[in-house]
Formats: C-alpha cells, sequence, structure tokens
C-alpha cells in the first residue's frame, strides 16, 4: 500500500470529507503536514470554508448526491477518511431523512465509489452513540448496539455498509469516537459537543445552561489524540477486513466535573443553571480503548484537564478576536 505514514513513509493522495468541519479539518491538517495530497468534499453545511486548510484541494458538494461522484469522474485515492456528516444527535430528531442522507447515503455513495476506482482503504467516523444507554462499562466492541437517536442508527446502518465492501476487498475500518473536542471545534454549535457547548456559553455569556443531570456522563477525547487514532487506522487497515475501534480514554467524567474543569480555566465566574432535557441523550457512556491500543498500538495522550484547559484558552482568544472585530 503506497499511503503508509503515523511514523513517516510513503506519501499518498487522500480524501478527507468534512474537512469544513471540526476533526475533518484536523485530519486534513495533519496529512497536508505530513506532505500527503488531500481533496477534500465539503458541503458547508456545519462547517465553514475558513476552517479548511491551507493546501487541500476543495470540492463544495454534497456527499449523499450521487452527482457529486460523477463530477468526480475517476481520480484515485490511496485512501478515503469519511468525517463528514451530520454530526449531531438532536438534529437527527428534526429531520431523520436529511440525517439518513447526511450519513447513510453519503457512505453508501462513497463506498461505491471507492470500489469503481479501485481506492483500497476507508476509515469511517463512527460514534460511541451506537451503543446507547450501555448494560457494563467501560464498553467494549463487542458490546450490542442500542440506539437512542436516528444519528446512531445511521452510524450503525454505515458501519454495516463498511462491512459489505470490507468482503469485497476494501480495508474498512470504524473509529467509534467519545466526545470529541478541542481547538477549532464550532463553539456557537449547541447540537452537537458537550465540552464545546458549555465553554462556548461560558465565554460568549458568563452563563451555562446544561440541559440534563449533571450525573450523566462522557468520556473525553481530546481532538490531537482522535486524529492520531485516523492516521493509525488509515496506516494499518488490511485488504478483506472491516474493523471497529471505540477512540476512548476508558475514563468517566461527569457532567459537574466537566462544568468544573471549565470554571477553574476561565479567568470570571460562570453562572450554570440545569433546565430541560435532549432528545435521545445517553445517561452516561465510557469505553474501553484496549482493542485499539492493542493492534494499532493508540493510546490517548491528553487527559481532559489539560485538554480543557487548552480548549479555553483557544475559546477566550476567538472571543477576544471576535470582539476585535465589532470594534474596528
Ligand atoms: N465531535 C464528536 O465528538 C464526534 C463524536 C462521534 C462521532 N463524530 C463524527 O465525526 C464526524 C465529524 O464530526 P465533527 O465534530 O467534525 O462535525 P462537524 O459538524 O464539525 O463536521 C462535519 C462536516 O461535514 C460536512 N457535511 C455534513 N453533511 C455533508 C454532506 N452531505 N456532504 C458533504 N459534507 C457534509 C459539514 O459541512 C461539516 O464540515 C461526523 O461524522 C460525526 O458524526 C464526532
Amino acid at each position: 500500500m503506497r499511503h503508509q505514514q503515523a511514523s513517516g513513509g510513503s506519501m499518498g493522495r487522500l480524501l478527507v470529507t468534512g474537512a469544513g468541519g471540526f476533526i475533518g479539518s484536523a485530519v486534513a491538517r495533519r496529512f497536508l503536514d505530513e506532505g500527503h495530497e488531500v481533496t477534500t468534499i465539503d458541503n458547508l453545511s456545519s462547517g465553514s470554508a475558513g476552517a479548511i486548510p491551507e493546501g487541500c484541494t476543495t470540492v463544495i458538494a454534497d456527499l449523499s448526491s450521487p452527482h457529486t461522484f460523477d463530477h468526480l469522474g475517476e481520480h484515485q485515492f490511496d485512501a478515503i477518511y469519511h468525517i463528514a456528516g451530520q454530526s449531531g444527535g438532536v438534529p437527527s430528531f428534526a429531520d431523520p431523512v436529511y440525517d439518513l442522507q447526511a450519513n447513510v447515503q453519503s457512505t453508501l455513495l462513497l463506498l461505491a465509489y471507492a470500489k469503481k476506482t479501485g481506492c483500497p482503504t476507508v476509515i469511517y467516523a463512527s460514534s460511541m452513540a451506537v451503543y446507547g444507554d450501555p448494560a457494563t462499562l467501560p464498553v467494549t466492541e463487542e458490546h450490542p448496539f442500542s440506539p437512542k437517536t436516528f444519528y446512531a442508527v445511521g452510524k450503525i446502518a454505515a458501519e454495516s455498509y463498511l462491512r459489505l465492501y470490507a468482503d469485497q476487498g476494501i480495508a474498512c475500518t470504524a473509529l467509534r469516537l467519545n466526545n470529541t473536542y478541542g481547538p477549532g471545534q464550532d463553539l456557537s454549535n449547541l447540537n452537537q459537543g458537550m465540552a464545546s457547548i458549555f465553554l462556548g456559553q461560558a465565554v460568549s455569556s458568563g452563563q451555562i445552561k446544561v440541559k440534563g443531570g449533571k450525573d450523566r456522563f462522557r468520556d473525553l477525547v481530546y481532538i490531537d489524540d482522535a486524529v492520531e487514532a485516523f492516521a493509525l487506522a488509515g496506516a494499518s487497515a488490511r485488504p478483506f477486513e472491516f474493523r471497529a475501534y471505540n477512540v476512548a480514554t476508558g475514563v468517566k467524567t461527569t457532567v459537574e466535573e466537566l462544568l468544573s474543569l471549565i470554571a477553574s480555566s476561565l479567568p470570571f465566574n460562570v453562572e450554570v443553571e440545569v433546565e430541560g432535557s435532549t432528545p435521545g441523550d445517553q445517561h452516561g457512556i465510557y469505553c474501553s480503548f484496549d482493542r485499539i491500543a492493542r493492534e494499532l498500538n493508540w493510546s490517548p495522550k491528553v487527559d481532559a484537564a489539560a485538554g480543557i484547559q487548552r480548549m479555553a484558552q483557544w475559546a477566550l482568544g476567538e472571543a477576544g478576536d471576535k470582539r476585535k472585530g465589532v470594534e474596528t
């Protein structure tokens, strides 16, 4: 395989979908820095053109439309990192059909395109949402699926398509990301990302509205660690194999603990108000990363205290830049 990196190696032509978004832009930047040729496709529905790293060949198009692939022609990629998608559980209740198109149809079309053009590897951004409210903790990859949102149903369907295409020879990997957070996340998007929702509100108004109890808990994965998982998965995926990996720290962080990490990272007082709930919200989850540690030699490097501190510094800088923009 020509595209082997993570620890150096030959350069490749890579398609990273969704580089206008939080995770896609970070993955694309990593590969560009390593010297790969990177193309991205993004419809800018939740992402922005400004987030796409310089040096990416950019196609603004909808991955759920077959026309997008007609326009791409027979362009051959050494690997596809499929990270674009409708990224929240809440919007999937508002428009399940849109979620199906953005997450499932797009994955199916992309896999068919990979097969048609001879792309050997597809790495997919799946989610811990597939497990719902788990019966046992920490959750391993063998835990049964128990989706609570249309979004999670779509992630399971997309993984099932990956399995089918693995049977046909493509090396397919699903990374079941836990709550990924860090600089670059959209602080104004109140539909996705517990850390970014809380931090965004805190920085813009000094007040956090928490929807749901403070005893809920999550597994917080810093963006650099998530990017490393994508890089390692791409470097080691094997033909005819489907692999699924939790990308997780194995550490339980309650909402209460997250709020206090955020409060202690900011130079002003933050008011917290608890009100309402979110449809399909999982009460609590954290996952085992034993499989990805064993098979890909991945482990998380940044804990929640350090990661939230870094993200808060970045968010304060962003808020300062915005204020300067208003003043000038
Ligand atoms: N952030 C997390 O904590 C997390 C956790 C689990 C899984 N994931 C998954 O990782 C992926 C990326 O998440 P993110 O946090 O970067 O989200 P994001 O919303 O920041 O990025 C998603 C990107 O995909 C683009 N997009 C959406 N639908 C598209 C379509 N039909 N065609 C082309 N582009 C489209 C958006 O414009 C955006 O740029 C998503 O698939 C999400 O489900 C994220």
